[in-house]
This record gives C-alpha cells, sequence and structure tokens, in this order.
C-alpha cells in the first residue's frame, strides 16, 4: 500500500477568468520509503501540491490517501493531528520563531502532545545534538547563520518521528558547505526508512533521490526511477528552465558539493550539467522569471 495516493487531484485558486490551475488531475502513488525529488519550473505548482500533501490546504478536487486513509475529508483538528503526527515540514527559509532560542524552537511540535516540559526539552537537545548544534541550544535564530537555522529547522521538523519529511527547497538560501550539511541530514533520514518529498531546483540533489517528478503547468510530466548517487536524465534536461540566476548560484554550489555526494559507482561518469541549456531556452526562462514579479 502506498504511504501517499493521489487520485486526480486538483487545485484552482480564485474565480472566473482570474482562475489559476495550480494542480491539474495530478495522479500519484508515493511508497514507504521513496526520496522524490520535484522539480520543475517556476509556478508549475510544486509547493501548492507539497501543500496538499502535507495537509496544509485542501484539494479543490481529487483524492487522497495517507496510509490508506482518505484525509480529504477530515476536520480541521483532526487534519491537524495526522499533519502533526506524520509529517515534518522544512521550508526554504527557516521558519523558526525570532523570540525562541534554538531549544525551544526544536521541542515546539511536542508542546501539543501532553509531554512534560523537561522531557520536551530533554528530546529537544538530543534532537540538536543529531544535527550538530547542541552548542547552539541557547542562540536565538538571528544569532545563527542561514545553514545553523535550516539545521534548526530540520531537528523541529524531525522531532515528532515524521514518517513523511516534506522539504521545500531546503537548500535554496543556503551555500554549499551548508547545502551539504543540510542533505547529509535528509539522507540519514531516509536512511532510517522515512519517506521524503523534495522540492529542488538544484539537479546536482537529484543524487539524494530515488525518484524524481518533473512538474509543469499543475502536471507531473515526467515520473522517473532514477539511482541513487547518480543525477537524474529529466533533471538535467530541466536544467534549461531553471531561472539563470539561481542556477548560476546552484551549479557554483554544486560544483564543490560533487565530492562526496554517494555516488553509484566510479563508471558513472560525471555529467557537467552547466552545459546543457540551449542559450535560446535560457532567454525564455530569464523571461519566465520576469513575468513572476
Ligand atoms: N494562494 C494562492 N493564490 C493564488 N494563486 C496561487 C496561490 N498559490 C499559488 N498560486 C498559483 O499557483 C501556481 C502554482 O504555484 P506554486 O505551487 O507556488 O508553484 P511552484 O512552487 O512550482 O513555484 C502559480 O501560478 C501560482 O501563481
Ligand atoms: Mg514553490
Amino acid at each position: 500500500m502506498p504511504v501517499i495516493h493521489l487520485e486526480d487531484l486538483s487545485k484552482l485558486y480564485g474565480f472566473g477568468d482570474a482562475t489559476t490551475v495550480a494542480l491539474e488531475d495530478v495522479s500519484l502513488d508515493v511508497e514507504k520509503g521513496e526520496f522524490v525529488a520535484i522539480m520543475g519550473p517556476s509556478g508549475s505548482g510544486k509547493t501548492t501540491l507539497m501543500n496538499m500533501i502535507g495537509l496544509l490546504d485542501r484539494p479543490t478536487h481529487g483524492s487522497y490517501k495517507l496510509d490508506g486513509k482518505s484525509v480529504e475529508k477530515l476536520r480541521p483538528n483532526a487534519r491537524a493531528k495526522v499533519r502533526r503526527d506524520k509529517i515534518g515540514f522544512v521550508f526554504q527559509s527557516s521558519s523558526l520563531l525570532g523570540d525562541l532560542t534554538a531549544l525551544e524552537n526544536v521541542a515546539l511540535p511536542l508542546a501539543y502532545k501532553g509531554k512534560t516540559a523537561g522531557r520536551r526539552l530533554k528530546l529537544a537537545h538530543a534532537m540538536l545534538e543529531r544535527v550538530g548544534l547542541s552548542n547552539r541550544a541557547y542562540y536565538f535564530p538571528k544569532q545563527l547563520s542561514g545553514g545553523q537555522m535550516q539545521r534548526v529547522a530540520i531537528a523541529r521538523a524531525l522531532i515528532n518521528d515524521p514518517d513523511i519529511v516534506i522539504a521545500d527547497e531546503p537548500t535554496g538560501n543556503l551555500d554549499s558547505a551548508s547545502s551539504r550539511l543540510v542533505m547529509e541530514l535528509l539522507r540519514e533520514v531516509h536512511q532510517m526508512g522515512n519517506t521524503i518529498l523534495m522540492v529542488t531546483h538544484n539537479p546536482e540533489l537529484t543524487r539524494y533521490a530515488s525518484r524524481v517528478l518533473y512538474m509543469i503547468d499543475g502536471s507531473v510530466a515526467r515520473d522517473e526511477s532514477t539511482k541513487i548517487g547518480e543525477i537524474a536524465e529529466s533533471a538535467v534536461e530541466s536544467v534549461a528552465f531553471v531561472p539563470k540566476s539561481d542556477e548560476e548560484a546552484d551549479l557554483e554550489a554544486v560544483s564543490a558539493m560533487v565530492e562526496g555526494i554517494p555516488k553509484a559507482g566510479d563508471d558513472v561518469p560525471y555529467r557537467r550539467v552547466n552545459k546543457v541549456s540551449a542559450p535560446r531556452k535560457r532567454a525564455k526562462s530569464v523571461k519566465r522569471k520576469r513575468g513572476r514579479k
């Protein structure tokens, strides 16, 4: 039984002429333990899909079964409970609360679970240690670097021991060294048997994934199984769609990261993804980006 089962899921925003179809009849099964990378141009529906799967928002049409149970008709409290118990979120920019310490931020999701304060902080401490930040427990977010904040956010996402981790561009704002740490953490979480869904613009990061979905205009245009350690075919092709500034930043980060990322075998040639995009497509992607603002 798939852990996530979507059938003809659609999400529309707005009304009449101003309707945006953010997701159009997406059907998708994700098995427990998959590491799914989700790619695609800006506005293609990646975040909307993550919000549906993460129960942060409801579909307009279609059905969603999580662990075999229909969730689209749950009442808000029941949804919140399922979300809290099963799903951990990591967003692009850290969503830490500024007036709480790192430790308190990590402990936050436990507050609703009827554990004593002492017990909560102890668990949070252990989790901070796991992400290598026990020495920053009493720092406030503004005293931490971007990479440290993101690791605190991951610690918070993991504190409830969720089956599914949803990471929406988790390395989007990070330098290469921090990206690397964050990805290694996600890899560990995956190796422990959890299911990971990660939105990324960075083709290199598909090395961590066992499957790559490529979205266009609210649909899954391509669904590819990939070997862990290898860059996915569709990811290489998709570079042409990535906004150029992000792409360049990513690729710089990438060259620094490539060493040490798990590789499938030495006979797998490393593809230089920065040679892929044709100039015409680049121009188009830049226009796309401007159009977005
Ligand atoms: N809250 C919203 N209200 C109206 N339109 C939205 C909203 N959220 C997303 N959209 C639109 O839905 C489409 C998909 O957006 P999104 O899922 O954020 O794409 P991505 O994450 O791939 O960049 C876009 O056209 C976007 O403008
Ligand atoms: Mg998005």
